[in-house]
């Protein structure tokens, strides 16, 4: 009985002991297969992570240009009337030893607008406001002339203004950019409070500092109607030992009335009037 009980037990235990071997090599050959879908997931999964850190990069710019068109809406919500009430400091002094608040961007309104040429350029809403009605002032004051000025460069993030400062070092060399070309963080271009203009006289776009320096009369018109909006000139003929700058006539600064007019009235540069000369 004992025996006839041990033979179909060992029976069963070698049948047992096939089925363990063959799931054995079944798992192994499984595992093998499984192991090389592995590899390829681990593969699509460093895919995706670089295609995401590439979105990433675009979404990063994509979220630059909406905050500006969210930052119009909201400008365009609130009336984008110009006061002088709204905590923008307009007489903040940036030049070569003023460092510009890295925080600024986040304190102001700024605004896009579309110039003559069908380029969109950024400014700060107050500043747009009092350029656009200066336009209007200025399109019969220079139209003996033939002549309207344009917005060419206004706001800059501080990664573009290094991308400048990159480009003209390579481009105009390093004594062109210490006379004319801020370091990126000391640009006013920085506050969306410097406007760049050019001339268009009879049609042509005059592009080069020479072409524009040469519009000595059209800039007396422009200069002497600005104080009015709240622009100044900022970087005025000779005083470049006090702004750090050469004669920069189309680089048109908003500081608001009457403040503009006061400094203009006292031909003074605005480290001078600040008292930060
Ligand atoms: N051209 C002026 C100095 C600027 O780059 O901000
Ligand atoms: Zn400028």
């Amino acid at each position: 009985m004992g025996d006839a009980l041990k033979r179909p037990s060992n029976l069963a235990w070698m049948v047992v002991l096939v089925a363990f071997i063959a799931l054995s090599v079944a798992n192994v050959l499984l595992l093998s297969s499984c192991s090389s879908e592995s590899d390829e997931q681990t593969e699509q999964s460093q895919q995706s992570t670089q295609q995401q850190q590439t979105s990433e990069v675009q979404q990063t710019e994509q979220a630059s240009e909406a905050t500006v068109t969210q930052t119009e809406q909201d400008a365009t919500a609130s009336n984008g009337s110009a006061t002088s009430n709204n905590g923008i400091d307009y007489l903040v002094l940036v030049n070569k030893t003023h460092e510009l608040d890295p925080n600024w961007v986040n304190e102001i309104e700024l605004v896009e607008a579309t110039n003559q040429r069908g380029n969109t350029v950024v400014v700060e809403s107050e500043a747009l406001a009092a350029f656009e009605q200066m336009q209007e002032e200025l399109a019969s004051e220079l139209a003996p002339l033939n002549a309207t000025i344009d917005l060419n460069s206004c706001y800059r993030s501080r990664e573009k203004q290094q991308e400048i400062v990159d480009t003209f070092t390579v481009d105009y060399g390093e004594d062109y950019v210490e006379q004319y070309v801020a370091q990126a963080g000391h640009s006013e271009h920085e506050t969306g409070l410097a406007l760049d203009v050019i001339p268009i006289v009879d049609g042509v776009e005059l592009l080069t500092n020479d072409e524009m320096l040469a519009q000595t009369e059209l800039w007396d018109i422009v200069h002497n109607t600005m104080p009015k909006y709240g622009f100044i000139l900022r970087y005025l003929p000779d005083q470049e030992a006090i702004t750090g700058y050469q004669y920069e006539p189309w680089h048109l600064r908003y500081v608001g009335t009457p403040a503009a007019q006061k400094i203009a009235d006292s031909g003074l540069t605005l480290e001078e009037y600040l008292g930060e000369a």
